[in-house]
């Protein structure tokens, strides 16, 4: 992935003003997404500070507006009413303060006596090798219109000095605050300076004075080296962790991006400061989920959304579109037992154009047109796999395009193929599916240059960007043996 790189501090938040508004109409449209929040120019990474707060949905994000690549990082802003249909506002932070001068890095939100309040990472280079040499702290910012922020003259917040023994001290970052019994805290990534990622726990009165709590959970040796974006919350009697483990080895079809994303389900004791789990679970199976970030909407739903993208890869829209990055569509986290299930939220269906509805057919051996096609749309499949070794979908296809989408009965294994999906990386991922009652029932989330596949009512999901030929808008159905396809039903989705 192309960064780039910093001559002297110059970033303000007039600045980055004028140069979206100059620039936002100079996108390349082609790739742009018709329902997904992506950046109105220049480069997007993670989700930040994701709240609801005066009736709005707010979404910032990891944001350098000034080339589709990774720079130093502003937090760019936008609200929704549902999740789907995004407007842009001002950019809420620049690195234009010696404790955040090459980067606001990520942070989270909450709403403290009526004020919306940022805490976010202060990234700062002390060296000449930028990718070793760096400090980080944690910093506040604070609004009363939920537009405006003004950073705190306390800031850092919690300085170099409060990271405890035996922790990294460069990497010290992306703190999610969150209330519990009458009491502030924060978790933070980071690792534990031998090669194992970790999260530390802190607590405060008052957002302001933070006191180390303790390590709350740490790799075993099989989470990777270091842990970033870490996010707890309970639901349903449960708590959840979900974090992001940077190079974490692969384990079979699992975990096979260079950085992976998981989650915990267990008890967290806040007076020791311990999670008490007993096994991670991917969060996303596909190419490209990251940092992802939840917050609790006012009908009481944790709501999760990521960045769909991945690191170290050459994104297409990088080379001359002048953007590049998406943020997943939101998903509602529902406990069902020891797992959680991802559910598209019913905000969607709003903008659902006229569906159509296919009977129930046979699927005989070879790849069948199903006489529909799009590159926008939801389309919801239920497979009865019958005699068949393997069946699936094939979606924007064309002679020579197709994002392959397969069903192996034997393997139990659900599998997405990018090979010929058109430009970017290929490769494939897979994970394990169980069939209910024989059958195989797929929600799958087309736009533009996006999939995301709900599998079995949501009890895993694979996501990825695909960047086919406009032309490309096929679907086509296959199989090896007999199965039938008892369900076809798409729409047409516009935001
Ligand atoms: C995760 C991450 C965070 C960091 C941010 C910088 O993708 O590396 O740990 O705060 O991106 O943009």
């Amino acid at each position: 992935m192309k960064h780039e790189a910093q001559s002297e501090n110059r970033y303000t938040l007039e600045r980055a003003k004028a140069y979206i508004e100059e620039h936002r109409h100079n996108v390349n449209p082609v790739y742009r997404l018709g329902y997904h929040l992506m950046p109105e120019v220049g480069w997007m990474n993670d989700p930040n500070g994701f709240i609801y707060f005066n009736g709005m949905y707010h979404m910032f994000y990891q944001y350098y507006p000034y080339k589709p690549v990774w720079g130093p990082m502003h937090w760019g802003h936008a609200v929704s009413h549902d999740l789907v249909s995004w407007s842009y506002l001002p950019v809420a932070l620049a690195p234009d303060h010696p404790y955040d001068r090459n980067g606001c890095f990520s942070g989270s939100a909450i709403v403290q006596d009526g004020k919306l309040v940022l805490m976010y990472t202060g990234h700062v280079v002390t060296g000449p090798d930028k990718d070793k040499d760096y400090q980080q702290t944690q910093n506040i910012a604070v609004s009363e219109n939920g537009i405006d922020f003004v950073k705190s003259e306390l800031n850092p917040v919690i300085g170099l000095h409060q990271i405890p023994e035996y922790t990294s001290p460069k990497d010290f970052r992306d703190p999610k605050v969150f209330e519990r019994n009458g009491m502030y805290y924060c978790v933070l990534g980071s690792n534990d300076d031998t090669g194992n990622g970790n999260i530390l726990l802190y607590r405060s009165t008052d957002l302001l004075n933070w006191t180390y709590v303790n390590v709350l959970a740490q790799s075993d040796g099989t989470l990777g080296d270091n842990w970033e974006c870490p996010d707890i919350f309970s639901l349903d009697d449960r708590d959840v962790l979900i974090m992001s483990p940077q190079r974490m080895p692969a384990q079979g079809d699992q975990y096979r991006n260079l950085h992976s994303t998981v989650y915990m389900m267990g008890t967290l004791d806040t007076d020791k400061g311990v999670l008490q789990y007993d096994e991670y679970v991917p969060l996303d199976c596909g190419f490209d989920f990251y940092a992802p970030q939840t917050m609790e909407d006012a009908q009481g739903r944790r709501i999760m959304m990521a960045w769909m993208e991945t690191w170290e890869s050459e994104i297409p829209t990088q080379a001359s579109h002048a953007w590049a990055g998406a943020m997943t569509l939101p998903r509602q986290l529902i406990r069902k037992g020891e797992r959680l299930i991802f559910q598209p939220l019913p905000e969607l269906s709003k903008y659902r154009l006229a569906g159509v509805e296919q009977k129930a057919r046979s699927v005989e051996d070879g790849t069948h047109d199903l006489g529909i096609s799009g590159d926008c749309y939801e389309l919801h499949a239920v497979f009865e796999a019958a005699e068949a070794q393997y069946f699936g979908l094939k979606l924007r296809t064309s002679e020579h395009e197709e994002t392959v989408i397969t069903y192996d009965v034997q393997e139990r294994r659900l599998s997405m193929n990018r090979d010929r999906a058109g430009q970017g990386l290929g490769g494939e991922r897979a994970t394990t599916v169980d069939l209910h009652e024989g059958k195989l029932e797929l929600r799958i989330f087309v736009d533009i240059s996006s999939i995301e596949v709900f599998i079995q009512q949501g009890e895993q999901v694979m996501s990825a960007r695909i960047y086919p030929d406009p032309n490309s808008k096929g679907i086509e159905v296959f199989s090896q043996g007999k199965c039938t396809l008892t369900e076809l039903r798409k729409w047409d989705l516009q935001v």
